[in-house]
């Protein structure tokens, strides 16, 4: 005699994390915070993707209390903005980012921040992936949003939170070739085609930030922060999905993809037309009906002070649903070719966030967007 089989407890609520694309929705994000930010000490790979003519060369320490009192101002009124367009808003809880750091494998004299969400939380689905990171003063940067981990693991019962393995960051994953700060940027540029990047294959590395998602496919940046085994790491994690490597010549320094090829909505990506996506790999986007379009011209020739990004975090923007973007309120090139497109633009001071980590993509990252799990590439 069978009994009925008793449901879970709680099995029953709705969903709190799930998020299969860039565009659907978005009901529930996570905004960075300021709080501690600092420009941190020398390190392999961090050597090799601050600017050669960056003012932050060669000093580290914390950011100044003004600096973050105004970042914070912009992160805040950000959240408020999202919050007034009916989407729930959690922020992470900041360690002391100037204490000291270490491994067996090595000793780093600080953190970094918690301003850039996106860089280290990966929401594919109903799961929340910590990223294995690549720079060590960012090795503990998840700590920051184990307490939303826990709130979220305990209100959803379908929630996976799940750690990538932490690579042991010993100097063996990182190219001495990098250690010089007079490589020059047509050497760079050499490099950087030819997939010569400052991270070694000895381990899995890769940053959330290198991954974008459209529904069944991973697009993903293999550059400085992420490497090849770390996209093989990504594919086996995630079976169901197609994971597909990309590359942007022309960027000396290949961080992160969100200030490199942007998708808007199903079947349109505005590509930096200074980092164009190679022929050969444009043919998957092309066949399946995607356009790529050249993004807008910055409006800015330079980023703000002590700001390790470029000036194409204008193109760094927060769909809020396909019709609505988010973009910083002083690119007004980029608004001009969102509204075009027929896209409503919801203009964001930003820029005295940028030095904390970034853009409006960075500063967020995806707990829930309505909408499933679709196969936008059908052709494969
Ligand atoms: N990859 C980040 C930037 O362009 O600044």
């Amino acid at each position: 005699m069978f009994e009925t089989p008793k449901p879970v407890l709680g099995n029953d609520k709705p969903a709190v994390v799930k998020s299969w694309d860039e565009w659907s929705p978005l009901k529930h994000v996570i905004v960075g915070v300021a709080d501690g930010g600092m420009i941190p000490p020398g390190e392999p790979a961090l050597d090799a993707k601050v600017p050669e003519d960056s003012d932050m060369k060669g000093q580290w320490g914390p950011r100044s209390q003004e600096s973050a009192d105004k970042a914070n101002e912009q992160l805040d009124n950000f959240a408020k903005v999202l919050e007034s367009r009916g989407v729930r808003v959690d922020r992470p809880t900041p360690i002391d980012f100037s204490a000291p750091v270490s491994t067996p494998d090595w000793e780093n004299p600080s953190s970094f921040g918690c301003m850039p969400p996106r860089d280290v939380i990966l929401t594919v689905g109903k799961e929340m992936l910590e990223a294995t990171m690549s720079y060590r003063c960012r090795f503990f940067e998840y700590l920051c949003y184990r307490p939303l981990m826990q709130k979220y693991f305990e209100d959803d019962p379908h929630f996976r939170h799940t750690a990538a393995p932490k690579p042991r960051m010993s100097d063996a994953s990182y190219r001495p070739d990098y250690l010089s700060d007079q490589i020059g940027v047509e050497k760079r540029l050499k490099w950087t085609a030819e997939k010569f990047f400052v991270t070694t294959e000895e381990e899995p590395m890769f940053d959330a930030a290198d991954v974008l998602r459209f529904g069944k496919d991973l697009i993903v940046q293999h550059g400085f922060t992420t490497n090849l085994k770390g996209i093989d790491w990504l594919r086996r994690h995630y079976p169901d999905h197609r994971v597909t490597a990309v590359n942007f010549p022309g960027d000396p320094y290949p961080i992160h993809i969100d200030a490199t090829f942007t998708p808007i909505r199903p079947g349109l990506i505005i590509n930096n037309p200074e980092r164009r996506l190679p022929d050969e790999q444009r043919e998957f986007f092309h066949r399946n009906d995607w356009e790529i379009v050249d993004a807008a011209r910055p409006a800015h020739n330079t980023p703000p002070p002590l700001c390790y990004s470029s000036v194409w975090l204008s193109m760094n923007v927060l769909m809020v649903d396909e019709k609505t973007v988010c973009v910083e309120a002083s690119e007004v090139n980029q608004m001009e070719q969102f509204d075009k497109m027929g896209l409503e633009v919801l203009p964001i001071p930003f820029r005295d966030a940028y030095a904390f980590g970034g853009a409006l993509h960075c500063a967020t990252t995806d707990v829930f967007r309505e909408g499933d799990l679709v196969d936008y590439f059908p052709k494969g």
